[in-house]
């Protein structure tokens, strides 16, 4: 039994039910870049591959502007299965119970040597409450196994922001190739 079919099978939270399909990331095994995103939209849970929409698209250009291949990174979001109508609200313990069920045992499985935490949910994950995607440009932390963590602004941002937040997304993913 794979990872992917664990997290499928998976009820510990109230988004268990309710979804088409567990999005999962996509292995190519040992991945030195790791990006985590929020959770899956409307796109991923009915293909059931992370970060293929909208969001996804503006990622993509971001990747190839730094050079990145998207093919040779692990793409995963934080909260594996979709909330209705995107709305994380209603389900405040859903990212604790996530990334403590699944993202640890990813980030073993994947071994990355820097992870990017794309938007303020993912990063709430390593660097605490984070309030904008003004405060990302510095983000930044070694953990002690060594794994390098970086703070993004998500994707999604630049659909409705400024060239300023694409700008930042793009440095933060200059950093992580730097890194790996
Ligand atoms: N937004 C995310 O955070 N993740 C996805 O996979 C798609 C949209």
């Amino acid at each position: 039994v794979s990872l992917a079919d664990d997290i499928r099978a998976c009820r510990a939270c109230p988004l268990g039910g309710l979804l088409t399909h567990a999005v999962t990331g996509e292995v190519p095994a040992g991945a030195a870049i790791m990006l985590v995103a929020e959770a899956p939209g409307e796109t991923e849970d009915r293909e059931g591959r992370p970060l293929i929409g909208p969001a996804g698209k503006r990622l993509d250009l971001a990747l190839g502007e730094v050079g990145i291949d998207r093919a040779s990174v692990y793409a995963d979001n934080l909260i594996h299965c979709r909330p209705p109508r995107n709305d994380l609200r209603p389900y405040p313990g859903v990212s604790q119970t996530c990334g403590d069920l699944w993202l640890d045992r990813t980030i073993e499985m994947v071994g990355p040597r820097v992870i990017v935490a794309l938007g303020r949910t993912a990063m709430s994950r390593w660097f605490g409450e984070v309030r904008s995607v003004y405060d990302t440009s510095e983000l930044q932390r070694v953990l002690p196994s060594g794994l390098v963590i970086v703070g993004a602004p998500h994707p999604s941002a630049i659909l409705h922001g400024t060239a300023w937040v694409e700008q930042k997304l793009v440095q933060s993913l200059r950093r992580a190739k730097e890194v790996a």
